[in-house]
């Protein structure tokens, strides 16, 4: 199945940032290709970068800067990224979608030859990256980014150890949780405070302590996202002195 999404920008031009997707339907067979469907945080988050790059910092990204998006299923956030960031700045960031899954992996890599068939060189790259053991970039990241990644009760203290290992030092890990308040991922959403009470925030001597430094609440929005969708979390997490 092919989705168009248009998200409005703030600028004069391009006034949206279109991306194409193969967004398959959940075969039922394989319940853990979760990862072929667009959920409703990466679209909500997708349409607020669009809307306001300088709310996410996109703005002060370094040149040579790395963004990493962790279970990047179809892509649809860092192929909005890739389209978006030459409108924000002259250098671009290397931009890595990363999952685990295999066919996840293979529909992510199409659905980019699919929004840059031009490019040589793709601006957005995969990387297999499993939560539970991170491959470690040779660089730490400026900037991750996971959406509607946490769906099972050990997910946000993954996340958490994963962003420890990979996140520079005044990176920015941008987490956009799902919340769901009655079926099976009921309460799931409230694991993340629970990762981040300050004992189980990882600390590390150069760097400081991770710890949660700004979170918000994103109504649900007509037409997005799955009937068991409440409405979403966003959450700010960086370094910060211990
Ligand atoms: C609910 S989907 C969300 C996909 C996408 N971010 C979105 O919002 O549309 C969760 C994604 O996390 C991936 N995932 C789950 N566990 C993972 C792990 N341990 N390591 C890496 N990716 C994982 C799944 O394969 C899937 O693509």
């Amino acid at each position: 199945m092919t989705r168009d999404f248009s998200f409005p920008t703030a600028f004069a031009s391009p006034t949206s940032i279109d991306v194409r997707l193969n967004d398959a339907p959940l075969s039922g067979t394989d319940h853990t290709d979760v990862g072929l469907q667009s959920w409703g945080a990466s679209i909500i988050l997708s349409g607020l970068m669009c809307a306001s790059p300088n709310r996410f910092a996109l703005d002060k990204l370094q040149p040579g800067a790395t963004i990493i998006e962790l279970g990047a299923g179809t892509g649809l956030v860092s192929l909005t990224l890739a389209a978006l960031h030459p409108h924000i700045s002259s250098t671009a960031p290397a931009i890595i979608a990363t999952d685990y899954h295999p066919a996840v992996l293979d529909n992510l890599r199409s659905n980019i030859a699919v929004n840059f068939p031009e490019n040589a060189e793709p601006p957005v790259h995969t990387m297999l990256l499993d939560w539970s053991r991170p491959t470690i970039p040779h660089e730490p990241v400026s900037m991750l980014v996971a959406a509607d990644a946490v769906y099972d009760p050990e997910h946000a203290g993954m996340l958490r150890d994963c962003a420890a290992r990979l996140l520079k030092q005044d990176g920015i890990f941008w987490l956009i949780v799902t919340v769901r308040v009655v079926g099976k991922f009921e309460g799931i959403a409230d694991t993340v405070e629970a990762a981040f009470v300050d004992e189980q925030c990882p600390r590390r001597e150069d760097f400081g302590v991770l710890k949660i430094l700004q979170r918000e609440w994103l109504e649900k929005q007509r037409g997005i996202g799955r009937g068991d969708e409440t409405g979403y979390r966003l959450y700010r997490i960086g370094w910060a002195d211990a």
